[in-house]
């Protein structure tokens, strides 16, 4: 038994360690490290209280033993009144305190009531994968979130089919996205960095695979990766890359865009103008490059069971696809 339980145990161990595990105890931001803040002084209050109750315990457990050769039991006492009001007053007023800091903490990790912001992002939840329309920029992106260093991010959630979550445990707290209602929330990266994303409520077969990733970049990178984003897609320059694009036109288009600027649509797939600036694919589950892409395309029911994407193309029209995706940087 203790054996198995050794093993379990470090396979958990052995398992946690391959990705690190964000927390918000990482905090890279002003609203975790009001989250974390909260939570070492409840963890320490917590920690005190039981240290003195416990060890008052077992210290009155021993010192009013009943010894060998004792005839009868020790002493008993009934009612003390100025302890009981002493046990009573210290917890009331540790909840009292405990109460007030939570209060403080959610109001200001909550959407400010006049917010400066520097930046209107919309997040549209898809099963199972995030929409990122920049409605000020007229870009849209997916899976991967770039926002600037120290700006303060106003975001709105919606989704276009059920509950997702919208988490990114050393950024921000979670906040539901819900079909038919808008909630908001905001963001804001301390310090240039990758974080990583999670939709936090079950949303169907593939939602563990419903990542993403937040780039919180230099002012510098995130205007030029605006600047990249803004740029019309690629024009096909050699016969492959062109019989490539007219697959994609018609096989692809009904599904996903091709025009950087078009956010408004909420269309079933993610934007592909500038597919290959980004890292990621398939809700953040798989790395973007030309062999998993290949994969994907033959056997996308395969790789992610469930997802709302078929395609059949022949070889030869597989290469011209490859040919021509694979330029849309
Ligand atoms: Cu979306 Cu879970």
């Amino acid at each position: 038994m203790l054996r198995k339980f050794g093993i379990v145990a470090g396979l958990i161990i052995l398992l946690t360690a391959c990705q690190p595990t964000p927390t918000f105890l990482n905090s890279a931001s002003p609203i975790s490290s009001h989250e974390s803040g909260l939570y070492w002084i409840i963890l320490i209050m917590a920690m005190v209280v039981f240290v003195l109750v416990e060890g008052a315990l077992i210290w009155i457990l021993v010192r009013d033993r009943k010894r060998d050769g004792d005839e009868e039991l020790p002493p008993q006492l009934h009612g003390n009144t100025r302890l009981e009001i002493t046990w009573t007053a210290i917890p009331v007023l540790l909840t009292i305190a405990l109460f007030i800091m939570t209060i403080q903490t959610a109001s200001a990790v909550a959407a400010p009531l006049q917010m400066k912001t520097d930046l209107n992002l919309r997040v549209v939840g898809h099963r199972w994968w995030w929409e990122f329309d920049y409605l000020d920029l007229g870009i849209a992106t997916a899976n991967e979130l770039h926002i600037p260093a120290g700006t303060t991010v106003q975001v709105s959630l919606e989704s276009v089919d059920v509950i997702h979550s919208f988490w990114v445990p050393e950024l921000s707290g979670k906040t539901d996205v819900i079909p038919g209602q808008h909630n908001t929330m905001w963001l804001k990266g301390n310090q240039p960095g990758v974080y990583l994303g999670q939709c936090a409520e079950f949303c169907g077969t593939q939602h563990a695979l419903m990542r993403f990733k937040v780039f919180v970049d230099s002012q510098e990178d995130f205007g030029a990766w605006v600047a990249d984003q803004q740029t019309k897609v690629y024009a096909p320059r050699t016969a492959d890359e062109e019989a490539g694009q007219k697959i994609v036109l018609d096989a692809c288009i009904p599904c996903h865009s091709l025009d950087p600027a078009e956010v408004e649509t909420k269309k079933v797939g993610p934007n592909l103008a500038h597919l290959f600036s980004r890292s990621t694919f398939g809700g953040g589950a798989f790395d973007l490059n030309e062999e998993n892409l290949r994969k994907w395309l033959k056997d996308t029911q395969g790789m992610k069971p469930g997802n709302d994407m078929s395609i059949t193309v022949s070889s030869q029209e597989f290469d011209e696809l490859m040919a021509y995706l694979t330029k849309l940087k």
